[in-house]
């Protein structure tokens, strides 16, 4: 068996050393008539390099990741989705805000599109930032399998040009002995009573280490974006001399020095960074020459991506003053909010006296027998009552008492808030976000106001606990 412990450091037989060029964009896969067509498909990759026996996928495109899909602030996309899989599946275009028939949710908010079947998806893109697109239907396996991609949108006026946008879609895949992906363990119910599923395999836009090359001085945007399906990855902006430009595709008012020096990215999460490769400490040089985005929940660190800083062939540039353009969103009015009160349960090593899974009161044994360990206010997965539902404009302040002894990425769909009280970070005060990271017994309040109509899914996003019960769902009328 693996050893789920520890990573992988050095499976293929060199780390890639060419640099790569930014993704593709999707831009020019147009039909004549405005519509972009993605497929999911299933596909053969070797994740550890090509020496290795390949991993059947499914990837949008055939490609890993999906096709990062670029558009401009306020454009309107039309996608035509074909699903060349055995299995029904829908997409998610996760961070927008978008019209609720449009948010891919199968079984809240359309049916998953069958095998051979087309979905067509035509939504607004209101908000500039760095979003992604996953599978939404069984998302433990079909996101595990690879069905996920950025989606980027662009500022009416770009702050950074494409040469200096650079999207690092970061993943841990479970490996076998082979460098196959571990199938057998897709489903696992430890992993779903536990800490969800775990690689010991990190990817950078579908490659191991990936190498990028930057000119020394130069303002980069870094779009860092956690697909994983469970692991926080824990990063360090400070070792790359980085700013914070923004959470979740929500660029801030203006660039944040990092205030600590480790920053977690819960599965799910997006942060910008932006680099400059100026004044970097060069005790953090490796004995190439270059910086490393490491990644640190292990004793030892692991180095997804690696960064060059190379001086310009035309001497230095001048850097144009940087400013940021954040989204206009309405700030939520505390004085005459909702409450809710969301209380986290289950998991292993927890107190539980069991919970009610469609409509039924399940013991401990029930529980582990169907799968469903996690539960909200008592309940697992969706019932017929919403979590709550109220009228378009209303401010809720959601608060989360996590009495599991796990840490949780819990995302809202359709809506962007501010965290108003957490106990264990220091807040960023004009950061908005769609996903926020609970530690185990933590509590954690936020708000939002619910301008956006529609029935909306509120679950955790390590994909496991989502499937084990951890998912509810509220409606804006
Ligand atoms: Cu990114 Cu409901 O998910
Ligand atoms: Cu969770």
């Amino acid at each position: 068996m693996i050893n789920r412990r520890q990573f992988i450091h050095s499976a293929g037989a060199t780390a890639a050393s060419v640099s790569l060029a930014n993704l593709p964009g999707l831009a020019l896969a147009k039909t004549d008539s405005g519509q972009i067509e993605l497929r999911a498909k299933t596909a053969e990759h070797a994740l550890p390099g090509e020496s290795y026996a390949a991993s059947k996928l499914w990837l949008y495109d055939g490609k890993l990741p999906g096709p990062e899909i670029r558009l401009r602030k306020g454009e309107v996309v039309r996608i035509k989705f074909i699903n060349e899989l055995d299995e029904p599946t829908s997409i998610h275009w996760h961070g927008v805000r978008i019209k609720n028939a449009m948010d891919g949710v199968s079984g809240l908010t359309q049916d998953p599109v069958a095998p051979g079947q087309s979905f067509d998806y035509e939504f607004e893109v209101p908000d500039s930032g760095t979003f992604w697109y996953h599978a939404h239907n069984k998302s433990w396996q079909q996101v595990a399998r690879g069905l996920y991609g950025p989606l980027i949108i662009e500022d009416e006026v770009p702050v950074f040009d494409r040469d200096h946008d650079i999207t690092l879609m970061m993943d841990d895949w479970r490996l076998d002995q082979n460098g196959q992906l571990h199938l057998a363990s897709l489903g696992d119910v430890g992993d779903w009573s536990h800490a969800g599923r775990l690689g010991n395999f990190i990817t950078v836009n579908g490659r191991r280490e990936p190498v990028f090359k930057l000119f020394r001085g130069e303002n980069y945007r870094l779009r860092l974006i956690n697909a994983c399906n469970a692991r926080v990855l824990i990063v360090s902006p400070a070792a790359l001399g980085a700013k914070i430009l923004g959470f979740d595709g929500f660029d801030l008012t203006e660039p944040l020095e990092p205030q600590f020096d480790t920053l977690p990215v819960a599965p799910a999460q997006r942060v910008d960074l932006l680099v400059r490769g100026e004044s970097l400490d060069p005790a953090r040089l490796n004995d190439v020459g270059d910086f490393a985005l490491q990644e640190l929940t292990q004793t030892t660190a692991y180095s997804m991506a690696k960064f060059e800083f190379v001086e310009p062939p035309n001497g230095p540039q001048k850097t144009t003053s940087l400013s940021l353009s954040p989204n206009a969103i309405a700030a939520p009015d505390l004085d005459n909010a909702v409450d809710v009160t969301l209380d986290m349960t289950g998991g292993a090593m927890g107190r539980t006296e069991g919970l009610i899974y469609q409509g039924r009161q399940l013991n401990i044994n029930e529980m582990f027998d169907t799968g469903q360990v996690w539960a909200f206010n008592g309940v697992a997965n969706l019932s017929d009552q919403p979590l709550f539902r109220v009228q378009r404009g209303q401010t809720i302040r959601l608060k989360t008492m996590n009495q599991t002894g796990w840490i949780h990425g819990m995302h809202v769909h359709g809506h962007h808030f501010r965290i108003l009280s957490r106990q264990r970070e220091e807040l960023v005060k004009d950061a908005w976000r769609d996903t926020f990271l609970i530690d185990g017994d933590e509590t954690v309040e936020i708000a939002f106001v619910a301008d956006n109509p529609g029935k909306w899914l509120l679950h955790c996003h390590m994909l496991e606990h989502a499937a084990g019960g951890m998912n509810t769902w509220f409606e804006v009328i």
